[in-house]
């Protein structure tokens, strides 16, 4: 009897165990801090010590799900770890293979040859060799700085640990895909909701006795800095990955031509069930390493390689209500609350229905019934309505014609490029006024991209602006610490945590600055030109009190839309405040004056008139690349107008004007010998 009881005692605690792992790992949202998650832990284990009887599967003491330290150390990339653009359909392949012909200036018919290497879903890793030894291993992290779990890697038999091959480069930076096969992964996925889960929690175990348990397997498929590498395509990179003691994945295949590349990718797809590793779609590559250079990357993707995703996995279900969200800028978002549906594995109860245009587009009204397709990553949306099973009763839907949580106007803006009205309605309100996108501008604020701190994840700004703690950034550095400890599920140390994080970030760069401040139009691209134009906080301030706004005119890349964006984040109050409290607590760097040693280095150039053999982004790719810097317009601060084939006449005038010098396309070359 007494046993019974204190059975039931650890079973409960047990059952609150398992909710807290899953939490954490699995839906990746942990609902309670470090130390009550250690409390719980240590609870077991002393019941368990005092009464043998009690031993469960998923005790603490068994399970690999144990909560990973977050103490790895952080390591810079040498080159960023960069994502892939997504492609769904031969149009999305089509239009990227344009896209790099263009670039190219290459004409329609040029035939590109591509790899096409499946993707596999897993995590991925940068393995440091030098000399042929493998000396440090890092996670992607957000691209730039990863964390260094070599030890964890270690254990994976994979890899290997010295290469003496004769070929292998002196120093390079190995890359590829830490993965759990299927077969491996059923005997633990009472513990994780998918392979990449469980991929990703043992690979940042803080004890790689932990890691160890989980066989983890790793694909190399690319590299990041090397030195000593002679291969010239990506195909004959595979090979000698192979020869090198490296797996690589065995559907492999270099491929001419869009029609092929989807005959390829039909046949992976009917295959896919019958591999033993999840795969999400297939990797195209540019195969020649010289075209690769030569087309580069944009914001944080090649334009030399794209992700065809699988077809999506799709259910019926029936819309039981339609919910607004408000989104940072403003954006009203309908989202469908569906009747639960397991789709592809995933249960789903909502599902996007984009703006208001969509909806009435597809007429989808509450209590329709509809089929939902879910892809990957993809947030699931409604594909279509089924007319026939809908109720006689139904009322179009009506979309709210002002914000749902402040009461302000919502307006459809006029796009000047597309000359139409916006799809998307929003919000009038400039930011904080209006409550739901003050917590979204928060929640951008913080994030990963912005001021990336740690431990202050979307749940906590919720909860903080409930409690009244936060209403605009500036809040964040004059938290009340005492008051947080004595907060449910607080204690000192996840105290002392978030308070070191915050203090962290209180010195940032200029870019990211103006990024987290969520003007719209302007995201990590924009913010960084800005950056690299301005140089300083001081200036950007001095864009509104000295009415400076002519010197964004002349940054290439910044159009009317950008600058229209800024000049409103300036005209309210707010914005005003946000920025001046900022400026008191936080020190903003001055973008980095890169000590480049280019040819072009601080030489200003236009272009006017059609190059030969050379496409216009590929020319300014160029410039950017021999640190010149491109401008929009003849001023007398040009220092170079590059002249083509039927230039604009006006513009040639205007450089002599100003005595600017003009060259053609050929001496400018010349220029970079
Ligand atoms: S190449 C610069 N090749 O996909 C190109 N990535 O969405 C990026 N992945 O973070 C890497 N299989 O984790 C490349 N054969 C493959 C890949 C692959 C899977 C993953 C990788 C990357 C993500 C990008």
């Amino acid at each position: 009897m007494i046993d019974e009881k204190i059975n039931q005692k650890y079973l409960k605690k047990i059952k609150l165990f398992q909710k807290y792992n899953k939490h954490y790992y699995n839906l990746n949202n942990p609902i309670v801090s470090d130390q009550i998650f250690d409390k719980l832990k240590l609870e077991i284990i002393n019941l368990e010590k005092q009464h043998k009887f009690l031993n469960h599967k998923d005790s603490p003491k068994n399970s690999v799900g144990f909560r990973p330290s977050k103490t790895f150390k952080k390591v810079k990339h040498s080159i960023p770890m960069l994502s892939l653009n997504n492609a769904f359909d031969k149009d999305d392949l089509i239009n990227f293979e344009k896209k790099i012909l263009n670039f190219l200036n290459e004409k329609p018919n040029f035939i590109l040859e591509y790899t096409a290497e499946p993707k596999i879903d897993g995590i991925s890793a940068s393995l440091i060799f030098k000399r042929g030894k493998f000396i440090c291993g890092l996670s992607r992290g957000d691209g730039k700085e990863g964390e260094d779990i070599t030890e964890n890697l270690k254990t994976i038999k994979d890899i290997p640990k010295n290469i003496d091959s004769k070929n292998f480069p002196e120093d390079i930076d190995i890359r590829g895909e830490v993965f759990i096969q299927n077969s491996d992964f059923k005997k633990i996925e009472n513990k994780f909701a998918n392979p990449r889960n469980a991929a990703s929690g043992s690979l940042r175990q803080k004890d790689p006795n932990e890691t160890k348990k989980i066989p983890l397997k790793f694909i190399a498929y690319t590299f990041g800095y090397e030195k000593g590498l002679t291969v010239k395509t990506q195909s004959e990179f595979l090979e000698k990955l192979k020869e090198w003691g490296f797996k690589t994945n065995p559907f492999n295949k270099t491929i001419k031509t869009i029609d092929n590349l989807i005959k390829n990718y039909n046949k992976i797809e009917k295959k896919r069930s019958e591999i033993d590793f999840d795969i999400d779609g297939i990797v195209y590559k540019i195969n020649e390493f010289k075209l690769q250079k030569r087309l580069g990357n944009v914001a944080n993707a090649p334009r030399w390689a794209i992700a065809h995703k699988f077809s999506a996995n799709s259910a019926i279900s029936r819309i039981e209500n339609i919910e607004i969200q408000i989104g940072r800028t403003g954006a009203l978002t309908p989202v469908a609350k569906i009747k639960s549906v397991n789709i592809g594995g995933v249960v789903v109860s909502n599902a996007t229905l984009h703006n208001e245009e969509e909806i009435n587009r597809k007429d989808i009204r509450i209590g329709d019934t509809v089929l939902i397709e879910r892809a990957g990553d993809v947030i699931p949306h409604v594909i279509s309505v089924d007319l026939k099973l809908r109720n006689r009763n139904s009322k179009k839907f009506s979309f709210p014609k002002i914000c749902p949580s402040c009461g302000s106007k919502t307006v459809k803006d006029y796009n000047f490029t597309t000359k139409k009205e916006d799809a998307v309605r929003r919000c009038s309100s400039e930011g904080y006024e209006c409550e739901k996108m003050a917590i979204e501008k928060i929640k951008h604020f913080v994030s990963k991209e912005a001021f990336n701190i740690e431990g202050f994840g979307k749940k906590i700004v919720e909860n903080f602006w409930n409690l009244k703690l936060i209403r605009l950034p500036q809040d964040i550095f004059k938290l009340d610490f005492s008051k947080i400890e004595s907060l449910d599920g607080w204690g000192k140390l996840s105290v002392a945590n978030l308070k070191y994080s915050i203090n962290l970030r209180k010195t940032i760069t200029f870019e990211k600055f103006i990024y987290s401040l969520g003007i719209r139009h302007i995201g990590l691209e924009n913010a960084k030109i800005i950056a690299k134009n301005l140089k300083s906080l001081k200036n950007f301030v001095e864009l509104s009190k000295k009415n400076n706004f002519k010197d964004l005119i002349n940054i290439d890349g910044i159009g009317e839309t950008q600058i229209n964006s800024i000049k409103n984040f300036f005209k309210n109050d707010t914005n005003l405040d946000v920025l001046e409290n900022l400026e008191k607590v936080l020190n903003v760097k001055n973008a980095e004056i890169k000590k480049t040693n280019g040819l072009l280095n601080n030489k200003t150039f236009m272009f006017t008139g059609k190059l030969v053999n050379m496409s216009r982004s590929e020319a300014k790719s160029i410039i950017e690349q021999n640190s010149g810097s491109i401008v929009s317009n003849v001023t007398k601060k040009l220092d170079y107008l590059i002249v083509g084939e039927k230039p604009t006449s006006r513009k040639v005038d205007a450089a002599r004007n100003f005595k600017v010098k003009i060259l053609n396309q050929f001496s400018w070359l010349k220029m970079l010998k």
